[in-house]
């Protein structure tokens, strides 16, 4: 798979952090910021050659949208989407939380688009709202499907945090073998996650499990038997010693400034940014080949 420009990742995040200054310091389902960032999103995918669909929805007396962006070619009856919620809380920026997957999951489509892959698998990427408020916008893309349509979804990938400023490397446990009571996931699941593992071991990262619990929006895929899995840095909680042993850091918080003002550029660990936009690329590629052996 090739490399992610962690550069690119990172212009994408400025991005994101002065649409929220120009907005009222957010980019929060009702404001205008999120409206802005979905629009940046938009007009890059729609130059690159993706078929977007700007999906409305209402929630709290408020529209939201979901950004649906299919990439032409590959079986639609057999589709890997990749997923990650746009929306901030009203508090801040929320460039950790989700910018940063936000802006990787942007940047492995525009390189999706760049280097010309057709794979075997059709691939949909999603950029949710409203996940703040709820699981709101991937709740309702769920919803706004025919069962067939569910059924044609065959995976789903989630990045929501990966870039947290003392970061901890966990995959969701989809095969719930580190983290009994939260899994396992839909039968596929655990192939997800060993692929993303794969990736970590070959770079010589160790990995974690983290709870499979439906606390972001893989929630409605899993609940709708659709196997999944993701990447997460750590939020609210600290890391241990024995953690900071495996991974560096501090045993503070994983990310001090979660729905804080404070999370903005700033509030971004550059070489997990790195590491996880290449293990999404990484992923994807496998993944999109059904196990052949991808280009680059
Ligand atoms: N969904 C949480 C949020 O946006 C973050 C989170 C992601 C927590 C993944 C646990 C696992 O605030
Ligand atoms: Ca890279
Ligand atoms: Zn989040
Ligand atoms: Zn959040
Ligand atoms: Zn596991």
């Amino acid at each position: 798979a090739p490399d992610i420009a962690v550069a690119n990742v990172k212009a994408h995040l400025n991005e994101l952090q002065s649409i929220a200054t120009a907005n009222g310091g957010n980019r929060a389902h009702g404001r205008p910021g999120y409206l802005a960032s979905v629009t940046y999103v938009k007009n890059l995918l729609d130059a690159a050659g993706f078929t977007t669909q700007q999906q409305s929805f209402t929630y709290g007396g408020a529209t939201g949208y979901n950004l649906i962006a299919d990439w032409p070619g590959g079986d639609t009856a057999d589709t890997l989407m990749i997923g990650s919620h746009l929306d901030s809380v009203s508090a801040g920026p929320g460039i950790n939380d989700n910018g940063s997957g936000s802006a990787a999951n942007l940047e492995v489509a525009l390189t999706v688009a760049r280097s010309g892959f057709r794979p075997a698998r059709h691939l949909r990427f999603g950029w949710w709202g409203a996940e703040e408020l709820g699981l709101r916008g991937s709740t309702a893309y769920v919803n706004s499907l025919s069962s067939a349509q569910k059924a044609a979804i065959t995976g789903y990938l989630n990045f929501d945090m990966v870039a947290s400023p003392n970061p901890g490397y966990f995959l969701y446990d989809g095969d719930d073998s580190d983290n009994t009571g939260s899994g396992p996931g839909p039968a596929g699941s655990a192939q997800i996650e060993q692929t993303l593992a794969a990736y970590f071991s070959s770079i010589g990262v160790p990995t974690r499990g983290t709870d499979f619990d439906g606390r972001s929006d893989y929630g409605p895929f899993i609940a709708n038997g659709i196997p999944a899995g993701g990447i997460f840095t750590g939020a609210e909680g600290r890391k241990t010693a024995a953690q900071v042993e495996l991974w560096g850091g501090t045993t503070g918080a994983f990310d001090p400034c979660y729905h804080r003002a404070c999370d903005t550029i700033s509030n971004i660990n550059d070489t997990a940014l790195d590491r996880n936009a290449d293990a999404i690329a990484s992923t994807v590629w496998a993944l999109a080949e059904d196990g052949g052996t991808p280009p680059g």
